[in-house]
């Protein structure tokens, strides 16, 4: 009998091993990979950097209200591009977008609505810093042909598939179909995506936490006191020295949580507290979410489980608090005791 093949897992062959499971479809898996590929596009695009004339605004500003990086743009067009022809699709929406996008009448429509931040991290782009891209996947609900916005306001439990893909040192690809989050590292002289991570735990317990804490003066008094309670240290009541990290791109922040542990967090404030919160709940906190409870992790707005808040807008904004899972806890502990 001829033994297993030992070479490496392409995202192809993971993909067709997960369709014979019975984990996923022809039409998801389909998906999938054209969502990689066109993260494979904005790779290239990002690591050509100044030599390829995508730094800097384009001149532009989007409907949450920021000024637009040439590579915000390019990426959002090369997911749009690459995944309007495929026959998956029903629709798409993206952060760059004010309205979701139906997909065109000259093409089939599929069963699925793909929602994406094209380019997170956008602030730091120009500086040679990490960024990425965050996607999330829903079924367009039944009988609907041409979905509107209101079709993609579904809760985060909902969700089929979710992902992100860092351009850091190495491409990496995090995905989850709902059978535990997997991360691929691009091959970038073969240019496949290759499984280097089967399974990824989100470590229990953590002495690391990530925020931005020059926000600190206009926070709620229970994350003052969270965070003040961290900062004591040993001589504290959380018994323990903390080391602090911000990266200010969600995808980086994330997947250092995501390999090593850690907790993430863009709570409310009074200057985004009009607005709910500062980070997107449909493009960015959902998708995160799915992966990191794929993991082992928790997360959560502080008051209810992430995936539980039913969106009422597309660009709908949350608190977030995210990765391990009792340092979560231990966060939501303090939001409730205040409330
Ligand atoms: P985007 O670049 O997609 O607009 O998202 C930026 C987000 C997120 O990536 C990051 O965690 C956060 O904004 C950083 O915010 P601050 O600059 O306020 O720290
Ligand atoms: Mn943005
Ligand atoms: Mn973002
Ligand atoms: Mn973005």
């Amino acid at each position: 009998m001829t033994q297993p093949s030992t070479t490496p897992v392409s995202l192809t062959r993971f993909l067709i091993e997960e369709q014979r499971a019975g984990r996923v479809s022809a039409d998801l898996r389909l998906l999938i990979e054209v969502v990689a590929r066109a993260c494979k596009t904005i790779s290239i695009a990002v690591g050509k950097g100044a030599l390829g004339g995508v730094l800097g605004d384009a001149g532009t500003g989007n409907i949450q209200g920021e000024a637009q990086k040439k590579l915000d743009v390019i990426a959002n067009d090369v997911l749009l591009e690459a995944n309007a022809w495929g026959g998956h699709l029903a629709g798409l929406a993206s952060e760059e977008m004010d309205h979701s996008m139906p997909i065109p009448d000259v093409y089939p429509r599929g069963n699925f609505l793909l929602l994406f931040d094209p380019l997170d991290g956008s602030s730091n782009i120009d500086v040679n810093v990490s960024v990425g891209t965050i996607f999330s996947v829903l079924r367009c609900p039944e009988g609907v042909v041409t979905p509107a916005d209101e079709h993609f306001l579904q809760p985060g439990t909902a969700q089929v598939a979710a992902g992100y893909c860092v351009y850091g040192p190495q491409t990496t690809l995090v995905l989850t179909v709902g059978h535990g989050t997997h991360a691929f590292t691009l091959d970038r002289e073969v240019g496949s995506f290759v499984l280097t991570t089967r399974g990824m735990r989100v470590p229990e317990e953590t002495k690391e936490f990530a925020v931005n804490a020059s926000n600190q003066r206009f926070w709620e008094p229970p994350m003052q006191r969270y965070v003040g309670d961290m900062l004591l240290g040993k001589e504290g009541p959380r018994g323990k020295d903390f080391n602090m990290r911000w990266i200010a791109s969600m995808v980086a922040d994330v997947h250092r949580i995501m390999t090593r542990g850690g907790i993430f967090s863009y709570p409310l404030d009074s200057k985004c507290a009009p607005k709910g919160g500062k980070l997107r709940l449909m493009y960015e906190a959902n998708p995160m979410s799915f992966l990191v409870e794929q993991a082992g992790g928790a997360a959560s707005t502080g008051r209810q489980r992430m995936m539980d808040v039913q969106p009422t807008g597309l660009h709908q904004r949350v608190p977030v608090f995210l990765g391990s899972k009792a340092e979560v806890e231990a966060a939501v502990r303090y939001h409730a005791e205040h409330d």
